[in-house]
């Protein structure tokens, strides 16, 4: 029997991999398999294989929007590279490719959004330029893709190296305030349900690019009040403007986005960002 092979599994979104409803098996690669970005290895474990595969599923990326700022080379040789690598494969065992991509394509010439498919991307950052190409070598290489966008990635809990948790870690370290950008919105995108509604998009063959974000956009200042709420009420949260934090990548004032193509298709399983962040609170409540 044919099966799902799956890269990047020991990310935020690997995490939920078991979690999600699959119709055929699934093999968990991670970089010991291979590093994505050199092709010679990722030939080599794709033509040793001993099995087929119906689908690739390639999530592995440099997520790190700072250090893709500082390290174009990296970013581009990991997210771009990595991913023709992956479509290299997809091309010589012929089968279909999902790329998760980003929101984060957008809003770097200051537009509100909400963004959707049929929106002009523009890159705020590095980070969201590498993901792009990768995009765009899909695009001209392969008929049989599903470009997936989700935005601000929450989950993972011991692998969440994002918002969410660094807050947590703040209030965790005895914070009595807590700073938030108000002035920035993105669509928040629990990792769970994410991984959730791949598994039913690649059960169809509809392809093309879909964002898959929570519903409805959140500053990180909302997203901070209601972290404290749950952990402790107690701590000030403080509103601020971008330039509060000194950050090596710029980031786009708005990376709000909206799941039209989902809603069309009526794959859109996704809900909203806070009922999603709250289900993602309870669940680190359980597991730290
Ligand atoms: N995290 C976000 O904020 C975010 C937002 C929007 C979209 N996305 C997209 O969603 C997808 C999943 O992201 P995530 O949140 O799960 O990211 P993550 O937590 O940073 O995990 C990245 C995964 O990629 C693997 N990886 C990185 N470089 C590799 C290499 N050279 N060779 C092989 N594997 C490599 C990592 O392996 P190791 O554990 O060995 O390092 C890890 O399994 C990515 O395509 C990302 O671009 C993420």
């Amino acid at each position: 029997m044919k099966k799902i092979l799956i890269t990047g599994t020991t990310g935020m979104v690997g995490h939920y991999i078991d979690h999600a409803d699959w119709h055929l098996d699934v093999v968990k690669t991670t970089r010991s398999d291979f590093d994505i970005r050199d092709l010679d290895q990722v030939d080599s474990y794709f033509d040793r294989m001993d099995f087929e595969v119906d689908i690739i599923i390639h999530l592995s990326a440099e997520t790190d929007v700072d250090k893709c700022e500082q390290d174009f080379d990296h970013a581009f040789m990991v997210n771009t590279i990595g991913t023709q690598n992956m479509v290299y494969q997809a091309l010589k065992f012929n089968v279909p490719l999902l790329y998760t991509s980003t929101v984060g394509i957008f809003g770097g010439d200051g537009s509100l959004g909400p963004f959707n498919e049929f929106s002009p991307p523009c890159p705020a950052n590095k980070y969201g330029l590498s993901k792009l190409h990768g995009e765009q070598i899909i695009k001209n290489h392969i008929s049989r893709y599903f470009i997936v966008r989700p935005g601000w990635m929450m989950g993972g809990v011991d692998k969440d190296k994002k918002f969410v948790m660094k807050i947590v870690k703040q209030i965790q370290a005895g914070k009595k305030e807590i700073f938030g950008i108000d002035e920035i919105i993105g669509s928040p995108t629990y990792a769970r349900e994410l991984i959730q509604n791949i598994s039913q998009i690649i059960k169809t063959q509809l392809w093309g690019t879909y964002h898959c974000t929570n519903i409805g956009k959140m500053s990180r200042y909302d997203m901070a009040e209601m972290i404290c709420e749950h952990f402790n009420p107690s701590i000030k949260v403080i509103p601020v403007k971008s330039d509060y934090f000194d950050l090596p990548a710029p980031r786009a004032v708005s990376e709000y986005s909206e799941n039209k193509m989902l809603g069309i298709r009526n794959l859109n399983f996704m809900s909203s960002s806070e009922d999603a962040l709250k289900t993602y609170l309870d669940e680190i409540s359980r597991e730290l």
